[in-house]
């Protein structure tokens, strides 16, 4: 039997080979293109677009109106022609002009289905492959003795989120954390351990017993008190300048290589690493390099020459700083501060040398920073540095801000103690929400899931609820922490899609048990179709938010996915299909959805749990 896939005319080119090559806005891009060229109408970037509303039809093309002024002709005659021409393609079922030149257009049912059966039919559901190109990104960035907070947690899961959405284009990456283990902080917390533990070996007059490794059991601290040194330490430098100045002449002493210094501060690093990874495990980060600020250490004094030999940077009061500062800038632009009069690295001194190390060693094509958006005076110092020190081009350093994340009352978000909120006290509120969720779900059988299991869902559902509402506002604006809504199954969230995703899967389950398979798509009712529909837009989704590195993109595409799935589940019914055909064919549309959420929520860092 011939099937309506094998007989698409050749001008809808359908196969799937099209697929990996244009999305469907892309392919009804050049459609248009064709008509504008077929009326012999200037090509204008003209495009076609959603429909504003729901009854003009899926789609919409508003080129007549730019045309009708460029051509000093009445738009509605314009759009008169292009609309016949749009009705040849075969791609469309109704085609028509509205009010003065607005063209609404609706895909044919038989054209939406072809596409979906090709898309079903492609291992990457669609997604079109670019030339691959090496990104690195940088994000996570905690620092040593200081537990992971609220910021790193939006920075990890935004970071994540675009290492997996980039490489489902098809780009190289290349992640990295970038620790923050060389600056002033590190001179503050040893300052701090000398007077809370003087006995240690490092503190030493004697080189050799300074110089001997310290594990936790010699150091006499795990990291609970670690993590308390550091706040002692910042409001005692805060308070005493005589602190201050000790902290920054250990500081200078560590960067010096002191022995007893080295030897504590690898003690301490090792230490937070090992807890800090913990986090990023919870958090299902992958880092392909854990360097920190320390490993640029032998770049530095290198560069500082390099950048004062070529007069890049000046001596101004005893420090070393560039001069940054553009003509045409509209804001302040203070010169960069590269090294203060004791010599000591700063946080811009080494993101430079990094910038250098990372050029030398990788040649990435970008360099993306997933970091606080308050940082953002630092980084257009940092990179305007290393455009004119021709370290790498301006254009090729990004920094993808995100704002902050805020608490009930709309400011930044405190513990009820009105400190920093750790990262692995928001993550367990947010399990401890799902967990209460879970069992009230009860009636489903819930009670039935084992214990184990029970426990790893709360934690898949309180960690999905978590990255979802990180994810689902733009990055630059900042978000709500509420536990609570966030791990409500209705509404925006991560557990209704979750929720959605594990439905499909049990129901393609059940279909199996039953010997029922997919078979060829044939969307006809109305549910089916805009399911359908939203099943082609995945490819130009997950390019959008590759290209605006914004993975809200792809959380309002997987919730509004997961709605039109659901309004399907209701209206069209699978199992219970009239006939055979039918049935199939809701099969295979489910199957499709169901990859595609599951793929939208693996993007997002987000895994679909067996049942919940
Ligand atoms: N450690 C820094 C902080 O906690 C973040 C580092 C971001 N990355 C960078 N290359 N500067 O604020």
């Amino acid at each position: 039997m011939k099937d309506a896939a094998n007989s698409s005319p050749e001008t809808t080119g359908l196969e799937q080979a099209s697929l990996t090559h244009v999305s469907l806005s892309g392919y009804l891009d050049a459609l248009l293109a064709q008509a504008l060229a077929a009326c012999g109408f200037p090509a204008e970037s003209a495009r076609v677009v959603r429909a504003g509303r729901p009854e003009w039809g899926e789609l919409q093309c508003n080129a007549a109106f730019p045309l009708a002024k460029r051509l000093k002709r009445r738009p509605a005659e314009i759009a008169t022609e292009l609309t016949a021409k749009l009705g040849e393609s075969g791609v469309f079922e109704n085609v028509a002009v509205a009010g003065a030149g607005f063209i609404n257009l609706t895909l044919s049912a038989q054209w939406l289905s072809r596409w979906a059966q090709a898309q079903l039919a492609s291992p990457d559901l669609g997604v079109v492959q670019r030339a691959p190109s090496l990104v690195m990104l940088d994000y996570g960035g905690p620092n040593v003795a200081k537990p992971l907070h609220v910021g790193h947690l939006r920075s990890l899961v935004i970071g994540e989120s675009l290492r997996r959405i980039l490489q489902a284009v098809g780009e190289q990456t290349l992640t990295d954390a970038h620790l923050g283990d060389w600056g002033l902080q590190m001179g503050m917390l040893i300052g701090q351990i000398r007077r809370e533990y003087p006995q240690l070996s490092c503190f030493s007059s004697d080189r050799a017993v300074a110089a001997s490794a310290l594990d936790e059991h010699a150091l006499g601290f795990g990291m609970e008190t670690l993590q308390n040194l550091y706040p002692r330490a910042a409001a005692a430098c805060g308070e005493d300048p005589a602190r201050m100045g000790e902290a920054r002449d250990l500081t200078a002493a560590l960067q010096a290589h002191d022995p007893g210094c080295i030897a504590l501060w690898r003690a301490v690093r090792a230490m937070s690493l090992y807890s800090q990874q913990k986090d990023f495990a919870a958090l299902d980060t992958h880092f392909d390099l854990l360097l920190g600020e320390s490993d640029v250490e032998p770049v530095i004094g290198p560069m500082l020459d390099d950048l004062r030999r070529r007069g890049l940077c000046v001596e101004s009061d005893g420090a070393l700083v560039v001069d940054v500062a553009e003509i045409g800038d509209t804001q302040p632009m203070p010169p960069l501060l590269l090294a203060k009069s004791d010599g000591a690295a700063l946080y811009a001194t080494t993101d430079l040398a990094t910038i250098l190390t990372r050029v030398r060693e990788h040649a990435p094509d970008r360099l993306v920073y997933v970091v606080d958006q308050r940082q953002s005076l630092h980084f257009e110092q940092v990179f305007r540095a290393a455009a004119l020190a021709g370290y790498c081009e301006r254009g090729r350093l990004i920094h993808a801000g995100f704002g902050t994340v805020n608490g009930v009352d709309g400011k930044p978000f405190k513990t009820r103690q009105g400190g920093v909120a750790r990262l692995s006290d928001l993550l367990g509120d947010a399990i401890d929400k799902a967990r209460e969720r879970l069992s009230e779900l009860s009636g489903d059988g819930h009670e039935r899931i084992p214990a184990p299991e029970r426990e790893r869902l709360a934690r898949s559902v309180g960690i999905a609820a978590v990255k979802f509402a990180d994810l689902s506002s733009y990055r630059m604006s900042g978000y709500v922490f509420d536990p609570e809504r966030m791990v409500s199954f209705e509404g925006r969230n991560g557990p209704y899609v979750q929720y959605a995703c594990v439905r499909i899967r049990s129901m393609m389950g059940r279909a199996e048990a039953r010997g029922l398979k997919p078979g060829t798509m044939r969307v006809a009712a109305p549910a089916e179709r805009s399911l359908a529909f939203e099943c082609a837009r995945f490819a130009e989704v997950v390019a959008s938010a590759a290209d605006l590195l914004a993975p809200n993109e792809l959380a309002e595409y997987a919730f509004q996915l997961a709605q039109a799935f659901n309004r399907f589940y209701l209206d069209c019914p699978v199992l219970a299909a009239q006939d055979c055909v039918e049935q199939r064919s809701r099969l295979a549309l489910s199957s499709l959805t169901g990859r595609i959420l599951a793929k939208c929520l693996n993007l997002l860092g987000i895994d679909v749990p067996q049942r919940m």
